[in-house]
This record gives C-alpha cells, sequence and structure tokens, in this order.
C-alpha cells in the first residue's frame, strides 16, 4: 500500500514509518521539524519538509497514496494551555487543511492519531468511547475537534476515517525538551543521573502507559481493519499506574532509590485515566503486549541517552 504519514518525523510517527517499510510498503513522510528528527526515518521513508497545514503540498503528496495517517500537531498538554491559539491553529486548522487536500486528492482512508486526554475528569474507569467527555485543556479540545473534523469531512467526501485514541504512549527515542517533557524519559533521565525527580501534585494520579511498539502494531492494523468507519477506538494497556508506582518500578528496574520531590502547586492534571480496550480487541484484533516492566527494559537497551547516562 501507498501512505502518508503527516508528523512521520515524531516519536511514533518515524517508528511507525520504519514499521511499514520494513513490511514493504511505500511511504511518504512530513513533518515541519518543529519537534521531530528525520535522522530517525529508515532510508526508504521519502521524506519531506513542509507545515501539514500547506494544501498545495499536500496535493503532491497524496498523489496515488490509499491512506494517511494523520501525527503533526503540537503534543504537550502543559504547553497548550501557553499557547491555546498556537494549538488549534496547528492541531485544528492542520486537521481541516489536510481532510480539505484529502477530498481533492480522492484519498480511501485517514487514521487520526487522537488522545485519551480528551476525555478529561472521568468518575467511570476504565473509560469507554462512548463515554460523556470533558476536555479540560486547550490539547484536548483540539484532539476532539480533529476527532469530530475527520468523521464530518470523511463522510461528506467518501473519506473512510478511524480515531485512534491513543494513551500514553512511551518507549525509545522519545522526545525529551527543556520543558513539558513527558514522564517517562523525565523520570527515567533523573533515575539514570541520580538527581531528584519532580513529581507533579501527591504521586497518587494514575495514567495508562502504552508501549510504542503496540502503538504502532494498532495503527498498522486500522489500514486494513474492516468496518471501522468513522470508529473511536481507545488504544492504551487497560492498566493504570500512579506517578509513584512508575518510579518504583524505575527503581526496582535500576536498582535506584531515587529521591522524590512533590511540587503540589503544579497541575498534576486529571486524577485517574485508564482506557476500556474492548473496542479494539474486538475492530482491531489487538492487545498489547509489552508490559510496563518490559516497556521500560526495552527503553534502557535500545535508547543510546539512557544508555550514555547508565554508563
Ligand atoms: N505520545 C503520546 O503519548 C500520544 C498520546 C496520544 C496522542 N498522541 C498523538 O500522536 C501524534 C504523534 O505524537 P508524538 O508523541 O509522536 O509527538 P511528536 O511531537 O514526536 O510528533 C508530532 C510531529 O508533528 C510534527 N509537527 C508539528 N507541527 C507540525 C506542522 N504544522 N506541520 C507538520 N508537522 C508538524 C512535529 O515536528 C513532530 O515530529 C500526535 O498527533 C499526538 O497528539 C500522542
Amino acid at each position: 500500500m501507498n501512505f502518508l504519514i503527516t508528523g512521520g518525523a515524531g516519536f511514533i510517527g518515524a517508528a511507525l514509518a520504519n514499521q511499514l517499510v520494513r513490511a514493504g510498503h511505500s511511504v511518504r513522510a512530513l513533518d515541519d521539524l518543529s519537534a521531530g528528527d528525520n535522522a530517525s526515518l529508515d532510508a526508504r521513508v521519502l521524506f519531506t519538509r513542509g507545515d501539514v497545514r500547506d494544501v498545495p503540498k499536500l496535493w503532491g503528496l497524496l498523489r496515488g497514496v490509499d491512506c494517511v495517517y494523520h501525527l503533526a500537531a503540537r503534543v504537550s498538554v502543559p504547553e497548550s494551555v501557553l499557547y491555546p491559539v498556537e494549538y488549534n491553529a496547528v492541531n485544528v486548522g492542520g486537521t481541516v487543511a489536510l481532510m480539505t487536500a484529502m477530498r481533492d486528492a480522492g484519498v480511501r482512508r485517514v487514521i487520526l492519531a487522537s488522545s485519551g486526554a480528551a476525555y478529561g475528569e472521568q468518575t467511570a474507569q476504565p473509560v469507554c468511547e462512548n463515554a460523556v467527555m470533558h476536555p479540560t485543556t486547550p490539547y484536548a479540545v483540539s484532539k476532539l475537534a480533529a476527532e469530530y473534523y475527520v468523521h464530518a469531512i470523511g463522510a461528506l467526501s467518501n473519506i473512510e476515517s478511524v480515531a485512534l485514541r491513543i494513551f500514553n504512549a512511551y518507549g525509545p527515542q522519545q522526545q525529551l525538551p527543556p520543558s513539558h517533557a513527558p514522564v517517562i524519559p523525565r523520570f527515567l533521565q533523573a533515575a539514570l543521573s541520580g538527581g531528584s525527580l519532580v513529581i507533579f501534585g501527591d504521586g497518587k494520579q494514575s495514567r495508562d502507559f502504552v508501549y510504542l511498539d503496540d502503538v504502532v502494531t494498532a495503527l498498522e492494523r486500522a489500514a486494513t481493519a474492516q468496518n471501522i468507519n468513522r470508529a473511536i477506538i481507545n488504544i492504551g494497556s487497560g492498566a493504570d499506574v500512579t506517578m509513584d508506582q512508575l518510579v518504583d518500578t524505575i527503581d526496582a528496574l535500576l536498582q535506584t532509590q531515587t529521591h522524590r520531590l512533590y511540587n503540589q502547586e503544579a497541575s498534576a492534571g486529571v486524577s485517574r485515566l485508564v482506557a476500556d480496550i474492548s473496542l479494539a480487541q474486538k475492530l482491531l484484533d489487538w492487545t498489547p503486549q509489552i508490559s510496563l516492566r518490559q516497556g521500560l527494559a526495552q527503553i534502557l537497551e535500545r535508547d543510546v541517552r539512557f544508555q550514555l547516562a547508565a554508563s
């Protein structure tokens, strides 16, 4: 098959692109490199630097494409609170631009990387796809709006659309920006360097961590699965882990005793978030294969940044 991946030089996009070319597919990747790095792409991936809102550029890239993965986005929840205009412009505007270009190019299917963050605070856990949504941050709102846009323009333009609500993905080569870094690489770095680790809130809030390779498999399955048009599907591990338990697991693996500082002033986000993954099992024949401990061990094995920090 012929694929276009927007955000194809990012953490999930590059892993997906490399897996698809290994499986014999033809892959184009579009990325503006605001966060991604095209050096991590297999040489067989055809890379173009550009903005996902550039419709004429998309027309060229979409020629002959069967299926689009839409991953290009600004991805930090706390950053979205500071820059909502930017998050709306890229995450919502980029989705509308892409859907417009796809309509013109006659592409068959789009798979959106949506987010479990869109649920917001939910009393019933694990959360099902039909929960009433309570997005509380600009990032969460932008992902929910993107879902509505892919499904609405998809239905109007005869494009099959699927949204995967990915929970907290983690794995090797995850971006580690100086501020607003995702928790797993941030905690690993602190544990390996022997410094203190800062936990926002009281450490009791929990998240559902899903390993990169499992996410890539779910995305791959979504390209060919039947009867998933207009579906919204949770992609998580199905198990939630508190921040304290996460540090315990890292410490057990590294045989460290990392000092924890609790920043009670900082927002810890929603108190609990765990995915009901029965729909993914049913529609994609997908279940996660990698436990948190195995996933963390694979990061230490495969990510040179942490090997250097450990040595
Ligand atoms: N990592 C997670 O835990 C997670 C969870 C849920 C959903 N998602 C979604 O999955 C997708 C990929 O996330 P990721 O973790 O790989 O993040 P990432 O930041 O590594 O990837 C996003 C990519 O999009 C690119 N990009 C940003 N703005 C762009 C623009 N205007 N035009 C073209 N490219 C642009 C960035 O350079 C980056 O390479 C995102 O849509 C994100 O919202 C990720």
